[in-house]
């Protein structure tokens, strides 16, 4: 493991920001801080967003440098890269950041029953082959387990470049009924992007320079709880995106 990577491991356990839960407080248990984030470590009242696979922590850190009366909670496995968010966020002395170092598989065991106000979701891996539908992260299986800690008026907010996940969040979407408040193919060449669309993370920004369109997906889970199973005939294509362009991953 390269020097840069240990430096930068050591120095996230030193950021107040940064958790970074031993396996078996998360494995099969409840962590202390599951219910008490408000309490226990920003210390305020004020509702928390996540961003899963949140890489360096792009938005986590520019949402929260907006919007000071919400907490931003960045989540990903990868510690060299959340370092860099984690970083800035201290620098900055900003108090509404953490970053969380854990899989995202484990968020049961770290938030409560409406814990959480809303999410974000940016450039996830797209999990193109049929038989890892279940690992995306719009899944009807992750959508069961922020269920079960988003509030009922809470928002789950998707941006990728992949059309096949765009397109399968939507069917997704139109299969239980949800709210969808945005469903936009292009945010940038439409004009959509706003301040906050416009913040683009690592991923993004090598994607636009390929050419690809961002999309971006808001939507409501409203309460739902269950969320069965399905297949999506779309899933028996043999080509999905374009696989060629998308060699990022
Ligand atoms: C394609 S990258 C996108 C990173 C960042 N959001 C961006 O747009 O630059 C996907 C990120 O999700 C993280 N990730 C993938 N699966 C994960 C999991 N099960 N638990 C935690 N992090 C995960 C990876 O470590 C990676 O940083």
């Amino acid at each position: 493991m390269g020097k840069d990577k240990l430096r930068r491991f050591r120095e996230n356990l030193t950021f107040e920001c940064f958790v970074q839960p031993e396996f078996d407080e998360v494995f099969h248990r409840d962590h202390p801080l599951k219910g008490n984030w408000n309490r226990d470590f920003f210390r305020n009242d004020n509702p928390i967003v996540l961003e899963l696979g949140c890489g360096k922590g792009e938005y986590t850190v520019a949402l929260a440098q907006r919007d000071p009366q919400r907490n931003y909670i960045g989540i990903d496995i990868k510690g060299a890269r959340m370092w860099r968010g984690a970083k800035t966020a201290t620098d900055r002395r900003m108090h509404n950041v953490g970053f969380l170092r854990t899989r995202i598989e484990f968020i049961d065991a770290l938030f409560a029953e409406n814990e959480v106000s809303e999410i974000w979701i940016t450039f996830p891996d797209p999990q193109l082959k049929t038989r890892r539908a279940k690992k995306r992260l719009t899944s009807p299986l992750y959508l069961a387990c922020y269920a079960r800690l988003l509030r009922p008026d809470g928002w789950i907010n998707l941006k990728t470049d992949s059309k096949h996940l765009y397109a399968y969040t939507g069917e997704v979407i139109r299969h239980y009924g949800l709210t969808c408040e945005v469903s936009e193919p292009d945010i940038y060449g439409s004009g959509f992007a706003d301040e906050v669309l416009s913040v683009k993370t690592a991923y993004e920004t090598r994607f636009l320079e390929m050419g690809l369109p961002i999309t971006y997906t808001r939507f409501a889970l409203g309460g739902r709880h269950e969320f069965p199973w399905f297949d999506w005939e779309e899933d028996d294509k043999e080509e999905k995106d374009n696989e060629a362009e998308r060699q990022l991953r």
